[in-house]
C-alpha cells in the first residue's frame, strides 16, 4: 500500500457500526458469511473476545492458525481476527490472489515492535564483531515481517511457543550461538529448560545498544533481545506465593512468555494450545490458577464448569490490542469486502515476503 493510500484509508469504524445492536451486527455477519461461504474465511485466535470468535471458521493458537493460513486455498478474503503481525504472516502464506485483512489496524502487539528491524541490522553487525559467524536468529512469531526476513536471509527461523524447544535444538545443530528475538522470556525460558544456563545467556538492550551481561562474553550460547509481552509481565511470583497461601490446592499454569522466575515456581508451563488441552484433560473437581490472556481464562473457567478456573493474577484484563478486534469492526471489514471497496488490507511487500518464507517454512517442516 502506497503513502497516498495509506493516507486515504478510513481507519476509524464508520460511526453506524457503533450504532448497531449486537443482533443486527451478529444478522448482517451472518449473512455474509453465508454469501460468500468458502471464499470467505475468518480465523481467530484464542486470545479475541468471544463476540468475534462466535463467527470464528477456525480458532487456534499462533501456530495453529500460520499452519492453517499455508493450508486454506479456497478463501479469496481472510479475514483475520487476531494483530498485525499474524495477519501480515498469514498475507505471507498465502497465494497474491487471496486478500488478507485486519478488521482494525490498531490491532498491533507491543512485544512485536520491540523489535525494529533497524535495530537489529545495527545489532546483527556487533554480533558478528564479537563473536563471527557463529550466530543464528530465531525469531518468536510475535515479530514483523522484517524482522522474519532478517531472520530468513540469515539461515534462521520462527518460532512460535508450541515448538521453541525443537526450533532451539534445531539452531543450534545449525551454529554454536542463537540470537532470540523478541521475547527474552520465551528464549530464556526455552533455553534453560534444554540445560543452557543463566549465565551462558545474554541480554541485548537495543536502546542502549549494549549487552547485558557480567562474565566473560565468550561463554555466551544464547543472546536474548530486550523484549516481553506486556500482558504475561503482569504475572509475578508475588500472585504464586499469595495463592500458595490462599489454596493450596490450586494447580498453577502458565505461559512461557511470563517471568523465568514465575515459569519456574509455576506447576506447569506450555504454549496457550497446552494450557487448553492441560484444561481439557484436567479431573473435574480440580483447581487451576492459570497465568496468560483474560479472555482466554475466561473462555475456559466457563467451558469447564466442573472445575475451577481463576486467572493468577486476580487484577488481570485481556490484550488490549487484540481486543481492539470487535464485532462491529469485524462487520465493517466483512460489508466492506461485500461492496468491492476492501479496508485494511494488510500486504507484505516481495521482497520482504520472498525472505519471511524462508524462516517460516524453516519452522512449518518441523513444527
Ligand atoms: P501462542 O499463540 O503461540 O501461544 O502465543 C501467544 C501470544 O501471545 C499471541 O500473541
Ligand atoms: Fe502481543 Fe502479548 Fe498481546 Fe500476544 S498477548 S499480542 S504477545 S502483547
Amino acid at each position: 500500500m502506497s503513502v497516498l493510500d495509506l493516507m486515504n484509508t478510513p481507519f476509524v469504524l464508520p460511526e453506524k457500526y457503533r450504532q448497531m445492536t449486537t443482533a443486527e451486527l451478529q444478522q448482517r455477519v451472518r449473512e455474509i458469511k453465508e454469501t460468500f461461504g468458502e471464499k470467505l474465511y475468518i480465523p481467530g485466535h484464542h486470545y479475541q473476545k468471544d463476540e468475534v470468535i462466535a463467527f470464528a471458521d477456525d480458532t487456534g493458537d499462533s501456530l495453529q492458525l500460520a499452519q492453517q493460513s499455508a493450508s486454506n486455498k479456497k478463501a479469496d478474503y481472510i479475514v483475520f481476527c487476531g494483530v498485525h503481525f499474524m495477519a501480515e504472516t498469514a498475507d505471507i502464506l498465502t497465494s497474491e490472489e487471496q486478500t488478507v485483512i485486519l478488521p482494525d489496524m490498531r490491532a498491533g502487539c507491543s512485544m512485536a515492535d520491540m523489535a525494529d528491524i533497524h535495530q537489529t541490522e545495527a545489532a546483527w553487525d556487533v554480533f558478528q564483531d564479537v563473536f563471527g559467524d557463529t550466530v543464528l536468529p530465531l525469531t518468536y512469531v510475535n515479530s514483523t515481517a522484517a524482522i522474519k526476513a532478517f531472520c530468513g536471509r540469515n539461515g534462521g527461523a520462527t518460532v512460535t511457543s508450541s515448538n521453541a524447544k525443537k526450533m532451539v535444538e534445531w539452531a543450534f545443530t545449525q551454529k554454536e550461538r542463537i540470537l532470540f528475538l523478541p521475547d527474552q522470556h520465551l528464549g530464556r525460558n526455552t533455553a534453560y529448560d534444554l540445560g543452557i544456563t543463566l549465565d551462558e545467556m545474554a541480554v541485548w538492550d537495543p536502546v542502549t545498544e549494549a549487552f547485558e551481561y557480567d562474565g566473560d562474553i565468550n561463554n555466551v550460547k544464547v543472546i536474548l533481545w530486550k523484549g516481553h509481552c506486556s500482558v504475561h509481565e503482569k504475572f509475578t511470583v508475588e500472585n504464586i506465593k499469595k495463592l500458595r497461601q490462599q489454596d493450596p490446592d490450586y494447580s498453577i499454569i502458565v505461559h512461557p512468555e511470563c517471568t523465568h522466575e514465575v515459569v519456574q515456581q509455576a506447576d506447569y508451563n506450555g504454549s496457550t494450545n497446552d494450557i487448553i488441552k492441560t484444561l481439557e484433560q484436567a479431573a473435574p473437581g480440580s483447581k487451576w490458577a492459570v497465568g496468560t490472556e483474560m479472555n482466554l481464562v475466561a473462555r475456559l473457567a466457563n467451558l469447564h464448569q466442573d472445575k475451577k478456573v481463576i486467572s493468577l493474577n486476580p487484577n488481570m484484563c485481556p490484550c488490549l490490542t487484540m481486543n481492539r478486534i470487535d464485532l462491529p469492526h469485524l462487520l465493517w471489514a466483512l460489508e466492506s469486502i461485500k461492496q468491492n471497496e476492501v479496508i485494511n488490507e494488510i500486504t507484505v511487500d516481495k521482497q520482504t515476503a520472498n525472505d519471511a518464507i524462508r524462516a517460516l517454512e524453516r519452522m512449518l517442516v518441523r513444527a
